[in-house]
């Protein structure tokens, strides 16, 4: 299955080695180390590149298969692109073949040393394994969760919504976290949008780490908080917050509502 669909990508990428890192519902990751045009010593063989490429659906009519893959790669692109002039971490794009549904950006994230993918999730399950059990108080921890908290603030204080915010979604890089995987992401002003941004990355955090689930998020709101309360934002800020708070306690209690109706 999967390799009928490297095939499909290596015809637009011809001499370009590719290994798959994931296989997603919507799109196939790979790694290379070739950069697209540049081929200074440097770059040859050292540096990783993340190729993200969407296949045909064939299930979908060819041509509006043809419309919605361009869409989402001008989307995702268009996205990121928006964090990169904003200073917001992610990676930064270095190609788009829209019409084939290729993105060829940077490749980022420092692997763990037992050399998984530096998730935060994975970051976190491995801090959790290999620390005490009292790590909970653990200075780094509480400082990465704020940081994680301040990246998403920023995010919504420029009214841009992620989308699927997971903790597989968030990647770390020299202790910092990044933000990545922009296929849902969309532009909102509005709270209650906001609100179900931070709700589904709580429930994504909630079923990966029960036991402390509690705390990395209070700690991840933290983060939220302070980067909304930072002078750069005046009144407007601290605002932002409060609506965005108060959006978040009815998100959830529908959220538990449905749960107990099953
Ligand atoms: N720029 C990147 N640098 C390093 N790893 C990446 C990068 N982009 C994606 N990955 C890896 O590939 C996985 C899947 O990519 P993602 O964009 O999340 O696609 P999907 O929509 O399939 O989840 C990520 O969880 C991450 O491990
Ligand atoms: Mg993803």
């Amino acid at each position: 299955m999967t390799d009928h669909i490297v095939a499909g990508a290596q015809k637009h990428l011809t001499g370009i080695p590719l290994s798959v890192i994931s296989q997603g519902a919507e799109a196939l990751v790979f790694k290379t180390n070739v950069h697209p045009y540049l081929t200074s010593p440097s770059l040859a063989n050292k540096e990783a590149f993340i190729i993200k490429y969407r296949p045909p659906k064939p299930y979908r009519h060819p041509k509006i298969d043809a419309s919605i893959t361009k869409n989402r790669t001008i989307g995702e692109v268009r996205f990121m692109s928006k964090l990169q002039k904003l200073g917001v971490n992610a990676p930064a794009v270095i190609l788009a073949d829209l019409d084939n549904g290729i993105i060829w950006m940077e490749y980022l994230g420092t692997e763990l040393p037992n050399g998984d993918v530096s998730s935060f999730k994975n970051h976190l399950w491995y801090l959790e394994r290999n620390k005490e059990p009292s790590f909970c108080t653990d200075d780094d921890v509480k400082l990465l969760c704020q940081e994680v908290g301040k990246l998403i603030g920023k995010l919504h204080l420029n009214d841009m919504i992620h989308g699927d915010l997971t903790s597989s979604n968030i990647l770390l890089q020299d202790g910092q976290p990044l933000l990545i995987d922009f296929g849902l992401s969309s532009y909102s002003g509005m709270p209650e949008d906001k609100a179900v941004d931070l709700y589904v990355l709580e429930r994504a955090i909630d079923s990966t780490h029960s036991v402390y689930a509690k705390q990395y998020n209070e700690w991840m709101l933290e983060g939220y908080e302070q980067i909304h309360m930072d002078k750069e934002y005046g009144k407007q800020g601290t605002k932002k917050f409060v609506e965005v708070s108060r959006k978040l306690d009815d998100v959830r209690l529908r959220g538990r509502k449905r749960s107990m109706l099953g």
